[in-house]
């Protein structure tokens, strides 16, 4: 199979390369580097596209060559206050460049399969786990460009028929981070030696999946071929509060870490719970999650 994959230098990207190289795929990937790293992937300079998916001649160009008979399109910028302070940026990316995109996927004709990462950021504030049919409301801009993602595949799969999953992914942990979320932010206060760590709010419980676990169950949806179109969540079904998480690391430290709080990471609207339900992932595909928060941690602290 002829894989695409949009954003395939990134955090989660390169893991699902991983996935696919393994079964012996042959991978192209689509990425402007603002955000990833070359060097999280092995793939060949000749099926690696530097380039802006805001640039529909460029998108076009590229998937005419490319002939994919699977897209995953995880090429976005997501970093929540990043995506606050840039508006107009994410949207563009987000959404202009999630139609070209299409557009160029609907030129080109090889394509029997589109993947769309969203996030659980499409939902409003809610409290235990939130199934696939509860309401959408996003509280900020990312949200909103990604629910303008799903609309915009829907759409797609209604005007070419081609199976579409849309996938909205929790909490990402693991190698590679790219985005200075909490699990990298205490790593690399730890790593820079410091015992009393400085972080945002600590109520907040939040549902982190490693991301080879994640890459296990993109691939298990990517075997059903015959789909149609289906959204799934995408998390490990568990919430960890911010102190279990610091808790995770001094087990495999061995010492103690004290957390002080900084009033300018606090963000002034925030989510105390956000839990997937992950019954249809898991009843759909018979993928289930394996890798706990303390393994996860271990490995980050053992490199
Ligand atoms: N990390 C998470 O916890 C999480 C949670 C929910 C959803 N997601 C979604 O999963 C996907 C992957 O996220 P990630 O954590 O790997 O992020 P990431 O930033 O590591 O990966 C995104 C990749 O897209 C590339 N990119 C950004 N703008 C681009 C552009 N204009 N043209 C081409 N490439 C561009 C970046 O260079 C990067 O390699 C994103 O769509 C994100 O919205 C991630």
């Amino acid at each position: 199979m002829r894989v695409l994959v949009t954003g395939g230098a990134g955090f989660i990207g390169s893991a699902i390369i991983q996935k696919l190289q393994e079964k012996a795929d042959e991978v192209f990937v689509i990425d402007n580097l603002s955000f990833g790293n070359r060097s999280f992937i092995s793939i060949p300079d000749d099926r690696f596209y530097k380039l802006d998916i805001r640039n529909e001649a460029e998108v076009v160009e590229a998937l005419d060559e490319i002939q994919p008979e699977i897209v995953l399109h995880l090429a976005a910028i997501h970093f929540i206050p990043y995506c606050n302070k840039h508006p107009f940026e994410a949207s563009d990316i987000n959404i202009r460049g999630t139609m070209n995109l299409l557009k160029a996927i609907k030129a080109c004709g090889s394509v029997k399969q589109f993947f769309f990462a969203s996030t659980a950021a499409v939902y409003p504030i809610l409290d235990g786990p939130i199934p696939e049919t509860a309401e959408k409301k996003p509280l900020d801009i990312y949200g909103l460009t990604k629910l303008v993602g799903e609309e915009l595949s829907e759409k797609f799969h209604l005007e070419t028929g081609i199976p579409t999953i849309i996938c909205r992914f929790f909490n990402a942990f693991g190698p590679n981070e790219t985005n200075p979320h909490l699990i990298p932010e205490i790593q690399q206060q730890v790593n820079n030696g410091k015992r009393i760590i400085q972080l945002g709010n600590l109520d907040p419980k939040r549902d982190f999946i490693h991301t080879s676990d994640m890459a296990n169950a993109i691939d298990a949806l990517l075997q059903h071929v015959n789909m149609g179109f289906e959204i799934f969540n995408l998390g490990r079904g568990i919430e960890y509060s911010v102190v279990e998480v610091v808790k995770a690391f001094e087990a495999h430290l061995d010492e103690a870490i004290e957390i002080e709080v900084d009033p300018e990471r606090v963000r002034k609207v925030e989510r105390m719970h956000l839990l997937s339900d992950i019954s249809k992932i898991t009843s759909f595909t018979g993928w289930k999650p394996v890798v706990s928060l303390e393994e996860g941690i271990e490995t980050l602290i053992r490199g």
